[in-house]
This record gives structure tokens, C-alpha cells and sequence, in this order.
């Protein structure tokens, strides 16, 4: 899988106690295309994770696809979750309208409903029903490809703001 370039996304939920809100986000690069009508996608969680824990009492998460310039964003959020929502605060992120996850303002996003959660293995297949979307980001993806991040050689046209309809549209 080292030689399998994918893209890189940062997964966001949130868990609602009695002292308020917690936002989590987590560096991903297991996210699918699943389904067209209707809209689904999948991403793959190790079991224990605490970020997966509060997904699947939400119900609800957002996944943003990394800019090139955001690798800084995409080392952090790998870290331990007290390291992550230490961070969160500075983010260029902001609330999903349909859900209260949180979407990068420079990346293309979409919110999700959980519609299947499978455990295979040590990890859990989690796949969310697309509820909101914004194509739009700054430039070029970042790839993560033999371990590393990587900006694409040849990035081609990047989906340029102006020719976008307003967001969100879906
Ligand atoms: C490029 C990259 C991709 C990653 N992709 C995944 C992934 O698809 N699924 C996953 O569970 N962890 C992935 N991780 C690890 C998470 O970012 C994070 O370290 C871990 O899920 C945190 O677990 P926690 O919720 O228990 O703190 C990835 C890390 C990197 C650097």
C-alpha cells in the first residue's frame, strides 16, 4: 500500500458533554468513493480510536481534502488527541452547516450521516451518507504516496473559486 498514492483528508466530529462541545479531527487518507445515488463514502478507522469512539455516537462527521500547503495541518492532526484539539482552535475551520463538524475553509469538503459502521480486522469501515459538499480549494491536492507527503508533478486546472456556484451546494 506504500506505493498506492492517495490523497490527504482531515476526518472532524465532535463530541457533545455536559461542559459542551468537543471538536476531534484526524489526519485520514482511507477515504472511498462508495456510492453515486446515493452519494456514500467510507473511510477505515483503527478500533481503538478515540476520534472513531465519538463518530459513532454522533453520527455525524465531515472529511476536508487537503491543499498542497496544508501539510502542517495533515502532521498535527496524526498526533495524540490532547495535541489535536490543542490545535484546533487555530485551524482555518469552521462548523459544517448540516452537521457541526468541522470543514477547512481552503479545502474541498463534505458532511456525512453514518449509514454503516463494519469491523473488519483491527480497523472499522465507516460509511457516511453525504449530507453537504463544497468542491473548492486552494490549488493543488497533497498526495501522500512511499510514506511521505507529495505535491502533484503535473496538477492540472485546479477548480478555480469563480466558476464554482455559492457554497455549500450539494
Ligand atoms: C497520512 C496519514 C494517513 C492516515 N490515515 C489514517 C486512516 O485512514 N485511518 C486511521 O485510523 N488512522 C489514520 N492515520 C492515523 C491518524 O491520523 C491518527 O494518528 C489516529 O487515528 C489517532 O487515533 P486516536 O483517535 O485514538 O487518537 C493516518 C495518519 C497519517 C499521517
Amino acid at each position: 500500500m506504500r506505493s498506492f498514492a492517495t490523497g490527504v483528508c482531515v476526518a472532524a466530529t465532535y463530541a457533545d458533554r455536559a461542559d459542551g462541545r468537543h471538536h476531534d479531527a484526524v489526519t485520514i487518507n482511507s477515504l472511498s468513493s462508495v456510492s453515486l445515488d446515493p452519494p456514500l463514502v467510507s473511510v477505515c478507522m483503527r478500533m481503538e480510536s478515540l476520534f472513531l469512539a465519538d463518530l459513532l455516537v454522533t453520527k455525524k462527521w465531515a472529511v476536508s481534502i487537503l491543499p498542497h500547503g496544508a501539510r502542517e495541518i495533515a502532521r498535527v492532526m496524526a498526533k495524540d488527541r490532547a495535541t489535536r484539539t490543542g490545535a484546533i482552535g487555530a485551524l482555518p475551520a469552521s462548523p459544517g452547516p448540516r452537521t457541526g463538524a468541522l470543514v477547512f475553509r481552503s479545502a474541498s469538503w463534505m458532511e456525512c450521516e453514518l449509514r454503516a459502521a463494519f469491523d473488519l480486522g483491527d480497523h472499522t469501515l465507516v460509511v457516511g451518507e453525504v449530507v453537504a459538499a463544497d468542491p473548492r480549494r486552494d490549488g493543488p491536492p497533497l498526495l501522500f504516496v512511499d510514506g511521505g507527503y507529495r505535491v502533484p508533478a503535473d496538477p492540472g486546472p485546479s477548480p478555480a473559486t469563480n466558476d464554482l456556484p455559492d457554497s455549500p451546494w450539494w
